[in-house]
């Protein structure tokens, strides 16, 4: 499984990035808002700092405003993937955006079925949201590893990126259960390198050291 992080915060990517971990950045309208900035000119800034897929979301809700809105940030750099909602009319700009030869990611999956059915309109990954389905009690990891059994089963080429991660649990389960792809909040980078066992041995290597001088 690879990593994307999910965040407008260059800052953020730029760290994510110097770790050498980072195949790809997610981006949604909530998340861009709370940077107060230009989308555009954060997606130049994401796309000259990350080689790998840059999701961008676009807001219209009719076929024809996301294929406007998507060629135009398809046009920013070759890496923009374009995000498209999981609805009628979104499936009908993955299936023009397939014909352009313009990745798509589509957003807001909540079932197997909506997985199935983006796939074959031609998108490029689908995003099953994981915490947002824990929230109203539902199992988000199931649905992953429904999704990965039927794709497989089906020869389907879409990638799953896990999507709405919470914390260092979802990542686990999302690779167990066939995630081609985890999109992660930078803090939970950072909760998954901590462990108190590390700590406890950096401190104990230190001390042993620092006696024996
Ligand atoms: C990423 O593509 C999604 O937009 C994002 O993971 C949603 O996360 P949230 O449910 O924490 O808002």
């Amino acid at each position: 499984m690879k990593f994307f992080i999910d965040t407008a915060n260059i800052e953020d990517i730029r760290e994510a990035n110097a770790l050498g971990i980072l195949a790809g950045v997610t981006t949604n309208p909530s998340l861009v808002a709370k940077e107060g900035v230009s989308f555009h000119e954060r997606l130049r800034e994401i796309t000259d700092e990350v080689d790998g897929s840059v999701s961008a979301e676009v807001i219209s809700e009719d076929a024809e405003g996301m294929i406007q809105e998507g060629k135009e940030l398809a046009a920013i750099a070759p890496n923009i993937t374009v995000k498209v909602p999981m609805t009628l009319e979104g499936l009908k700009a993955v299936k023009a955006f397939s014909d352009l030869n313009i990745k798509t990611n589509v957003t807001l999956v909540f079932s197997a079925n909506q997985a199935l059915l983006a796939a074959r309109a031609g998108a490029s990954f689908v995003s099953p949201f994981l915490g947002r389905l824990d929230d109203i009690g539902h199992n988000g990891v199931e649905l992953i590893a429904q999704i990965s059994e039927i794709f497989d089963r089906h020869a389907i080429d879409t990638e799953i990126i896990a999507a709405s991660v919470r914390h260092p649990v979802h990542v686990t389960e999302a690779a167990y259960h066939g995630a081609h792809i985890a999109t992660v909040p930078f803090k939970v980078f950072s909760q998954i390198v901590q462990h108190p066992l590390t700590d406890q041995g950096i401190e104990k290597f230190l001390n042993d050291w620092n006696k024996q001088k």
